[in-house]
């Protein structure tokens, strides 16, 4: 029988041959996909595989730590880290425009990868050769959507920052093409995996650097974060995760609304909440969250982030809108 067991003594066993004695390279973004891929090819060849964890910042409060952390107590991997965030940070500085957003932090994230790779030989101590394989968390959506063939770098453009840099040279090693989505989450519950990575909703790769509408600074990084984790914390609370697809908590920077709080006017910023079902995220309808929890998000937002004086809920479908707001 075809059971995940199977799937992962197949896989392993094929991926070891592939890679012989070669070295290989993963980018971890904290998504499921790069998680699983990266502990089935550890599994296969340990030592061989470096995963490289670019921190541009961007990542939501706690998001960091489960990649740094957890994911290497469970898995073992050999993990290198680049803190990188001051430098994607100076990038975006004073960019509002979304595009030019995505396109920064891209190019940014292939430079920081590349550089990776390089350092990755030079610490082996075998300068003079070269990183061969790059492991990428491709599914058989991806690969049916693109009509791609093995070993090409098919990948939705839109969709490749956070360890999926298309254009370098590298084979690939796609252990999870043949998988569905909740087949990579049952195969990373088999490796044993920590929960809140095997079962983490989608996240875009450019992060929170989308969900700041206007320009992306270390403030603004950090009110948002406050009041992502708020926003998360309750739906968990609520035992909602698994009814919602997808929850983008929004800042709308160049917004600013009058308010009472305490004794005092103020002039604060809006927070949206976009919590979304969908099946594959090409159309999307709202949440009907219960109206208690909205409540309790509402609350606390408005009552533990200060610069936060006004909360509202999203109720547009996709299409017209976009899950994300940029
Ligand atoms: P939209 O906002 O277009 O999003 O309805 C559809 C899905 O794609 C995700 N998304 C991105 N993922 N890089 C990514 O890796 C991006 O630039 C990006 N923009 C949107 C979004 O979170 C949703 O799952």
């Amino acid at each position: 029988t075809w059971t995940m067991a199977n799937i992962v003594d197949e896989t392993v066993t094929a991926v070891r041959e592939k890679v012989g004695t070669k070295r290989v390279i993963c980018g971890l973004s904290g998504g499921v996909d790069s998680a699983v891929a990266a502990a089935l090819v550890q599994r296969a060849v340990g030592d061989q595989l470096t995963c490289v964890y670019v921190d541009h910042g961007l990542m939501r409060e706690g998001e960091s730590e489960q990649v740094e952390r957890d994911y290497v107590a469970a898995t073992g991997v050999d993990l290198h880290v680049v803190e990188a965030a001051d430098r994607f940070l100076t990038q975006l500085k004073g960019v509002e425009d979304p595009e030019e957003k995505r396109k920064i932090i891209g190019r940014e994230f292939i430079r920081v990868f590349e550089q990776a790779a390089r350092d990755i030989v030079a610490q082996a101590g075998e300068e003079g050769t070269e990183v061969e394989f790059l492991v990428q968390g491709t599914l058989y959506p991806d690969v049916v959507e693109s009509g791609g063939g093995e070993g090409t770098a098919n990948i939705k453009s839109h969709h490749n920052v956070g360890g999926l840099p298309d254009d370098l040279q590298f084979s690939l090693i796609e252990p999870l093409r043949t998988l569905f989505k909740d087949e990579v989450r049952a195969v990373g519950e088999q490796l044993g995996l920590p929960a809140e990575i095997v079962w983490r909703q989608p996240f875009p790769g450019p992060g929170l650097g989308i969900r700041i509408v206007g320009a992306v600074d270390a403030e603004r990084l950090a009110i948002l974060r406050k009041a992502d984790a708020i926003a998360r914390a309750e739906l968990t609370a609520a035992g909602l995760d698994r009814d919602v697809w997808q929850f983008p908590v929004v800042l709308l920077a160049n917004v600013r609304s009058v308010g009472v709080q305490g004794d005092g006017r103020t002039y604060g910023h809006p927070i949206v909440l976009r919590p979304v079902s969908s099946e594959d995220a090409m159309t999307a309808d709202w949440s009907r969250l219960p109206y208690d929890v909205v409540e309790r998000i509402s609350t606390r937002i408005t009552n533990e982030v200060r610069e936060v004086n006004r909360v509202v809920l999203d109720v547009t479908s996709k299409p017209p809108g976009t899950i994300e707001w940029e």
